[in-house]
């Protein structure tokens, strides 16, 4: 790489869709906890065949020490300097791992009212979380508010006016940091890419520093941070760093012209490998990180979310069908867009593999792996090398635990899927499959 290393200011073009490989992969070789004994795929200690017929499919599974291991990973690696990590609740806000995480002392990066529900019904304060987002009502406002967030990320100046006003008439001090718009190319797909100056994100530098200096003594208002986050699925060190530095250099800004700063958030956005992607050493993020963050002598925080959550969770299915047309294998599965959106909205590409190895060895073939969903979009994967499989088979979808179950819907009026939490040899239901009455409820 990089057109992000020659130019990081000029728009990349969405990565190209990979292509498939030759081989079935084998994500278990590079995604903790979920391993093979035997013949048997396993969750931690579970065979994922028990899990889907005990439970059914399509289900979401997800490995409690994965996701111990991803966020004591963040632990160690920033060492250095205060680091407070704030998981980004949004990309899998289910309550059970929410406690989880808030166990474990993870603080929580919210981006909406309902956000800030759930923590509270999972039994965690509002002083853990941040709360970002572009879009905050007056009603948002002012339950964060009342609630004692941590801080909000601001993010346009009638926001602004929005919070000291209702600030002012609770006669609190609302805690605040601006989250600028760095300018920074985070060269991902463009969908999950913010921190460009045409994205709708953040306030650009000159008028986030106009707004900190005319704020500086506005009594219902008290500076803490200054924040950013560029994107997502992020596979380069350089454009993290490239707005860290710039980040830095407007804190010191600040800093010289009277306004001291708690801490700097520089937001979440490390990828993580699906298939072939080499993502950065967390470490190597770390020194990175902590090399320009080091002099500043504040708090860092960081909003991960995939990095977390990610590779901790697959998504069980059943194969219903097989046919051939013209030549062409496809796979008709039971979980479809609605309960896994990320292929058909982002191009990407998840392996499927079986979950069970047969004694004789499968022939390879090459299918599109796609669900019942009414729509050519519906496909999660396309000429896809996998063993020969039969109708009822089970096959797990890897890489399932971020964006999975928090962006699935009842399109097609399909129920959504179970979410199942393995630790060693238990498994729980941490989220029962929806009914049909339940999904028809309030119609
Ligand atoms: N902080 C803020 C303000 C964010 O908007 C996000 C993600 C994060 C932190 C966490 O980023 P992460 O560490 O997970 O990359 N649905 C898309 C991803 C959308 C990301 C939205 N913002 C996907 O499935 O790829």
């Amino acid at each position: 790489m990089t057109a992000s290393r020659k130019n990081a200011n000029s728009p990349m073009p969405a990565p190209k869709k990979s292509t498939s490989p030759t081989h079935p992969i084998d994500p278990s070789k590079f995604t903790p906890h979920f391993v093979w004994r035997k013949s048997s795929l396993c969750a931690e200690q579970i065979a994922l065949s028990q899990i889907a017929a005990r439970y059914g499919t399509p289900t979401y599974v997800y490995s409690r020490a994965a996701i111990e291991n991803a966020y004591n990973q963040y632990k160690t690696a920033f060492r250095t300097v205060p680091t407070t990590v704030c998981y980004a609740m949004k990309a899998n806000s289910n309550l059970s791992i929410l406690g989880l995480l808030a166990k474990l002392g993870s603080n929580f990066d919210i981006v909406s009212g309902g956000e800030l529900y759930r923590l509270k019904r999972a039994g965690i304060p509002a002083s853990c979380a941040v709360f970002s987002g572009v879009g905050k009502t007056r009603e948002e406002i002012r339950d964060a508010l009342r609630e004692g967030i941590h801080c909000f990320n601001v993010e346009s100046e009638s926001e602004l006016d929005l919070l000291i006003e209702e600030a002012t008439r609770a006669r609190k001090k609302a805690p605040a940091a601006i989250r600028v718009n760095p300018d920074v190319e985070p060269g991902t797909h463009r969908h999950i890419s913010t921190g460009h100056h045409q994205h709708k994100f953040g306030i650009d530098w000159p008028n986030a520093r106009r707004l900190y200096l005319a704020h500086r003594n506005t009594r219902s208002l008290e500076w803490k941070g200054i924040s950013a986050h560029i994107g997502s699925q992020i596979l380069n060190v350089a454009p993290l760093r490239k707005s860290a530095s710039r980040m830095a250099a407007h804190f010191t800004d600040l800093q010289k012209n009277g306004i001291v700063l708690e801490h700097l958030d520089l937001g979440g956005g490390l990828g993580i490998r699906y298939t072939e992607e080499v993502p950065p050493q967390l470490d190597h993020y770390a020194r990175a990180i902590e090399a320009i963050a080091k002099p500043l002598n504040c708090r860092l925080m960081l909003e991960p979310g995939r990095s977390i959550v990610g590779l901790a969770g697959v998504l069980l299915m059943r194969v219903l069908h097989k046919k051939s047309t013209r030549g062409k294998n496809f796979i008709v599965v039971d979980a479809a867009m609605n309960d896994f959106l990320r292929p058909a909205l982002y191009n990407g590409i998840h392996p499927i593999t079986p979950v069970t190895r047969r004694v004789s060895q499968e022939k390879i073939i090459r299918a599109d792996i796609v669900g019942p969903v009414c729509e050519s979009g519906d496909s999660f994967l396309k000429d896809w090398p996998i063993e020969e499989v039969q109708q009822g088979d089970v096959l797990a979808l890897w890489g399932a635990g971020a964006y999975g179950f928090a962006e699935s819907s009842n399109y097609n009026s399909r129920p959504r899927p179970a979410e199942i939490l393995v630790s060693g040899k238990k498994s729980k239901i941490i989220r029962k499959r929806e009914t049909r009455a339940e999904m028809l409820r309030g119609e």
